[in-house]
């Protein structure tokens, strides 16, 4: 139920695993419109042997913990890496009726005023009550609302073509001229500095996929959608103003999303289309070391900035996050308003 939920079909109410490939596993997902029978690419790659089943199942069970907030069950820990930093000691189960009564999912309406945010309840009752920890409840429903987009949902599933995905890419372009841009402003302000260091620019990648998937002459044939230009102009404005926690809650939108979710991204894109490095480079971060461990010192940082904001201000820096996240699901709208004007 738990890889249902997270993996496109937020209100499931059954679901059954039905078959498996060397390329992923198949489940059969009943909701409200109806059932499904769908595809789920395993997270590592294409798998040989029978052991590598359940490890996959395994990743794919604690994406979807982590997609929906819910805290992995102790013993699938044996079959992760050691230093996972969740499950052991965990006291909620899988089945735990709180996973399956998980109130928010696609298409809910926007939870702006929900007083604990989009959290799923086990999210919630944490004792986590780190500013971190409040960023990320209270913007989850925004973030699901963005990770299920149909255009989203359309290159995770596999069903996007080469073009949407370099559509895509070229999005990403004007949204990190603006990000790098203003970093670079900020460059000298040891609180931004440890935020973003070099191993974090996204830009050079973002040329390259882009020559890899358009050709030479890409910078002539792409444009911002209109929520790119939007959500640039915001990033710029709040840029001007100087407002740290401002830029930071577009930079943490962005460059943790593509710490976490974006690897699964890749990964089904780079298995799509057969892609090495070439094509996938934003998603590659060779110089940052160990991923999982950087988004904790980044957590960390986020926690040491959230100390020195009073309440207002640490509000303020929420709604920008969730600004952020909206802008993201109208680039993905646009992005398939393109698509159907192209398929006209
Ligand atoms: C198919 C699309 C997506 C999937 C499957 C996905 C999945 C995930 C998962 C599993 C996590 C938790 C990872 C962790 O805690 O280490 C996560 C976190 C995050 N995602 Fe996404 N995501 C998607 C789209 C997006 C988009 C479009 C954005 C915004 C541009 C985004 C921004 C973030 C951010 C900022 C976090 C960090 C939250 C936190 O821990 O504070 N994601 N995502």
């Amino acid at each position: 139920m738990l890889i249902a939920r997270a993996f496109g079909y937020p209100e499931a109410s059954e679901s059954r695993m039905i078959g498996l490939d060397a390329e992923a596993g198949v489940w059969e997902i009943v909701d409200p419109s109806g059932r499904h029978e769908v595809r789920v690419p395993w997270p590592g790659g294409s798998i040989a042997d029978r052991p590598a089943i359940r490890r996959e199942i395994v990743a794919l069970y604690r994406a979807a913990c982590e997609a929906l907030g819910v805290a992995p069950r102790e013993e699938h820990e044996s079959a992760q890496a050691s230093s996972h930093p969740h499950g052991a000691g965990n006291p909620h189960g899988a089945g735990h009726p709180h996973g399956a009564g998980h109130p928010h999912g696609a298409g809910h309406p926007h939870g702006a005023g929900h007083p604990h945010g989009a959290g799923n309840p086990h999210a919630a009752a944490a004792e986590d009550d780190s500013f971190s920890g409040r960023l990320r409840r209270a913007t989850w429903d925004v973030h699901e609302s963005s990770e299920h987009a149909t255009f989203m949902e359309d290159i995770m599933r596999g069903r996007a073509t080469l073009d949407d995905y370099a559509a895509l890419v070229a999005q990403h372009y004007f949204m990190y001229v603006a990000l790098e841009e203003v970093a670079g402003r900020f460059a000298d302000d040891p609180a931004y500095a440890v935020f973003h260091p070099a191993a974090l620019v996204r830009l050079p990648a973002l040329e390259a996929d882009l020559e890899h998937l358009m050709g030479a002459d890409w910078r002539e044939r792409v444009a911002p959608v209109p929520a790119v230009d939007a959500y640039v102009a915001r990033i710029r404005e709040v840029a001007d103003q100087g407002w740290l926690p401002g830029l930071l809650a577009h930079h943490y939108t962005r460059y943790l999303g593509d710490l976490s979710g974006g690897q699964a991204i890749a990964r089904v894109v780079s298995n799509q289309h057969g892609f090495g490095v070439e094509g996938v480079a934003f998603y590659a971060f060779p110089e940052l070391g160990d991923l999982r461990a950087f988004k904790e010192a980044y957590r960390d940082a986020l926690d040491v900035l959230g100390a020195n904001l009073d309440e207002a201000e640490q509000q303020r820096m929420v709604d920008e996050v969730r600004e952020a996240y909206r802008f993201n699901t109208e680039t993905f709208l646009d992005l398939d308003k393109e698509r159907a004007a192209a398929t006209v």
